[in-house]
C-alpha cells in the first residue's frame, strides 16, 4: 500500500465539475485578477471566521506582510513570534524592517505564554502567535498580555482554518488573522493564495490600499504599497472549496482520533495533545518519536511518506545569523526538532491507510 503525505488528487476529483465550472466562468469573463469570484470568497471567508472584513491576497506570506505593514510595524520595532514556525512568519516581520523576537514552545508546540512577558522591551510593538499544525495557541492569555502592555496582537492562522479557541474561531482575537491557501493547506487553492481577516473595517481598508499599489482609484496612489492581489482563478477555486471546509475539518479530526487510538501505548512515540481550550484542525499530525531517521526510512520502505515540521528552529537558520541568537537559547524547540515526525494527514485518508501506518510503526518498534 502507498500512503502519500497529502493527496490533492482525491479532493480535486471529488469536486472536479463544480470547480471547473467556476474556473470556466472566470475565463469566460476574463476576470483574471480579483473580480466577482474573489470578492464573493472574501465575504464568505470573513463570515466563516466571524470577521467583518477579508482581504484576499496572492499568498500567505503577503497576507502577513500586508497586515504588519498596515498595523504600522516598522524598522526599529520588535515583534514577538514563536521559535517554532514556518520561516514565513519571521520573514514577514523582517520585511517590515522589525526584528523577530523568539519565544520557546509550550507542550502543544505553540508559543509558551509564560515566557512572553520576559521578551517585552520598549521596542516591542506586536505579539504574533502562530496556531501551529492547526492547534490554537493560548490566544486568550496572549491577548491579556498584549492589552496589559499596550501591544498589538495579530495571528498567523496559515495552518488553522476553522480552528477554535474556547469556541471562537481563530483570526479575530487581535487586529488581523493571516491565512495561507497554499494547495496543501486545509483550505487550499490551485496555486498560490492567501488572505487576512479583521473585525476592524477601517484597518481592512488600509490593507486594501496596500494590496493594490496604494491606490483606490487607478493611478491615484495615496500611499506606497505593493501588488498583493489574488488571481481570479484562485478566488473561483476557493469559492467552491469553502463550502466543504467544515466537513473536511471533521474528517481530519476523525483521522487524528483514529491515529491517537491506534498509536496509544507505544512507549517510543508520543501522540499530539489537544489543549483544553482548543479545537485542533490537524493541518499536520505531529508525534515525537525515538530513532526518528530510522523510522522514517522504515516507513518509506513500506510506501508511507512522512515529514518534518520543522527540522531547524528559526534561530539556528543561516538567515537568522545577524540577530545574534545562540544554540541552547530555546531548549524545548531544539530538543523537539530532533524528535518530531509528521504522519500522513488529509481529510480523505482512509481507516485502512491509518491502520497500515500504525501497524508499520508498531512493527518497527517491536
Ligand atoms: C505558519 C505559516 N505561516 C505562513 C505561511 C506562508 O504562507 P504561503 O506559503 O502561502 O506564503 C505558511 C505556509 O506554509 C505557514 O505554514
Amino acid at each position: 500500500m502507498n500512503v502519500p503525505f497529502v493527496d490533492l488528487k482525491i479532493q480535486y476529483n471529488s469536486i472536479k465539475e463544480e470547480v471547473q465550472e467556476a474556473i470556466n466562468d472566470v475565463l469566460d469573463n476574463t476576470a483574471f485578477v480579483l473580480g466577482k469570484r474573489v470578492f464573493d470568497f472574501e465575504s464568505n471567508f470573513a463570515k466563516l471566521h466571524d470577521a467583518n472584513f477579508c482581504l484576499a491576497t496572492n499568498n500567505g506570506t503577503s497576507a502577513l506582510h500586508v497586515a504588519l505593514w498596515a498595523a504600522g510595524i516598522k524598522s526599529g520595532d520588535e515583534v514577538i513570534i514563536p521559535a517554532n514556525t514556518f520561516f514565513a512568519t519571521a520573514e514577514a516581520v523582517a520585511l517590515t524592517g522589525a526584528k523577530p523576537v523568539l519565544v520557546d514552545n509550550d507542550e502543544y508546540y505553540n508559543i509558551d505564554v509564560n515566557q512572553i512577558e520576559d521578551k517585552i522591551t520598549s521596542k516591542t510593538k506586536m505579539i504574533l502567535p502562530v496556531h501551529l499544525y492547526g492547534q490554537p495557541a493560548n490566544v486568550g492569555k496572549i491577548k491579556e498580555i498584549a492589552d496589559k502592555h499596550n501591544l498589538l496582537l495579530a495571528e498567523d492562522c496559515a495552518q488553522a482554518h476553522c480552528a477554535e479557541f474556547n469556541g471562537q474561531r481563530v483570526g479575530t482575537f487581535g487586529v488581523a488573522g493571516c491565512f495561507s491557501f497554499y494547495p496543501g493547506k486545509n483550505l487550499g487553492a490551485f496555486g498560490e493564495a492567501g488572505g487576512v481577516i479583521s473585525k476592524d473595517v477601517d484597518f481592512g481598508r488600509k490593507m486594501k490600499l496596500i494590496r493594490d499599489h496604494g491606490a483606490e482609484e487607478k493611478y491615484h496612489h495615496i500611499v506606497m504599497g505593493h501588488n498583493y492581489r489574488m488571481s481570479g482563478i484562485q478566488g473561483a477555486v476557493l469559492g467552491v472549496k469553502i463550502n466543504y471546509i467544515e466537513k473536511w475539518t471533521e474528517m481530519r479530526r476523525a483521522n487524528a482520533s483514529l491515529y491517537n487510538e491506534l498509536l496509544a501505548g507505544i512507549p517510543q512515540l508520543e501522540t499530539p495533545k489537544e489543549a483544553e481550550f482548543a479545537k485542533h484542525v490537524y493541518h499536520l499530525y505531529v508525534c515525537q518519536v525515538e530513532r526518528r531517521e530510522e523510522l522514517m526510512e522504515f516507513l518509506s520502505s513500506k510506501g508511507i511518506a512522512s515529514g518534518l515540521h520543522y527540522p531547524i528552529p528559526l534561530h539556528l537558520l543561516e538567515a537568522f545569523k545577524d540577530y545574534g541568537y545562540k544554540k541552547g537559547e530555546f531548549p524545548r524547540v531544539e530538543a523537539e526538532a530532533s524528535k518530531i515526525l509528521s504522519l500522513p494527514m488529509y481529510p480523505e485518508l482512509t481507516k485502512e491507510h491509518i491502520k497500515y501506518v500504525a501497524d508499520a510503526i508498531k512493527e518497527f518498534y517491536k
